[in-house]
């Protein structure tokens, strides 16, 4: 599918899939939407702890920057999955423009060896954030009470409608530990039933610009 390369609301880059009219985020803001979805609605509340993070689609790598950000910041210990079965080309990477805009060029080498770091292991990127990338399918997870917390950033539901069911997300609560968390852009009623229907405690919160709310999903047993 033909990919190419658009300017959002914030001044952030991401990427367009032409023939489904669909982004890899938001167009109000690639950035604030990654923020306030990954980082305000999740991350933070795990303050002070080591954190396993899976992200459903590590696509630009945005997500994963943000979090190695935070993480050197705030002290935090993160191991980070990031899975993916497309990933981005080395021409895309050098049109994204990520690190200009968060301001943040002294994590410009870590950026960059995000996406050289080799896809069957984990890898230091940092004392504090060690990333294992995985080129596969989601429905191929498998882990079990492996997670802290899970970043569940799919195309919607319009694109993709087989990715946000039952029977993903019954894998996502399996790939949780106990009290972990999921968030997502999505608000969609289907959605939330079928979190409901796996067992997760959900909750609305307010959404990133452009969008009224979005879903966080906890296990509670
Ligand atoms: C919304 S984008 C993710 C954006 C990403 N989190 C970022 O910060 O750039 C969704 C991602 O899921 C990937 N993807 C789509 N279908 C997939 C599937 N069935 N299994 C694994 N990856 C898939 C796409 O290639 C894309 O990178």
């Amino acid at each position: 599918m033909q990919r190419k390369i658009i300017t959002t609301s914030d001044g952030s880059k991401t990427i367009h899939i032409v023939d489904w009219d669909e982004q890899y985020h938001s167009k109000h803001g690639a950035i604030q939407e990654a923020y306030h979805v990954f980082i305000k609605s999740g991350l933070s509340l795990f303050k002070n702890t080591s954190v396993s993070i899976l992200e459903i689609g590590f696509g630009t790598g945005l997500n994963a920057l943000i979090t190695l950000i935070e993480a050197e910041k705030y002290g935090l210990s993160i191991e980070y999955t990031g899975v993916e079965a497309y990933p981005v080309t080395s021409l895309e990477l050098q049109e994204l423009n990520y690190v200009s805009e968060l301001d943040a060029s002294s994590f410009e080498k870590h950026f960059l060896k995000m996406h050289e770091c080799n896809w069957k292991k984990s890898s230091a990127i940092t004392n504090y954030f060690s990333l294992h990338k995985q080129q596969k399918y989601f429905m191929q997870i498998e882990d079990q009470d492996a997670f802290n917390l899970i970043y569940f950033d799919a195309f919607g539901a319009r694109v993709q409608p087989e990715l946000w069911t039952e029977s993903i997300f019954s894998k996502m609560y399996q790939a949780l530990k106990l009290n972990g968390v999921l968030v997502t852009y999505a608000a969609k009623g289907s959605v939330r039933r079928a979190m409901l229907a796996v067992g997760f405690r959900v909750e609305r919160l307010p959404g990133p610009p452009g969008k009224r709310e979005m879903l966080r999903a906890t296990k509670i047993e």
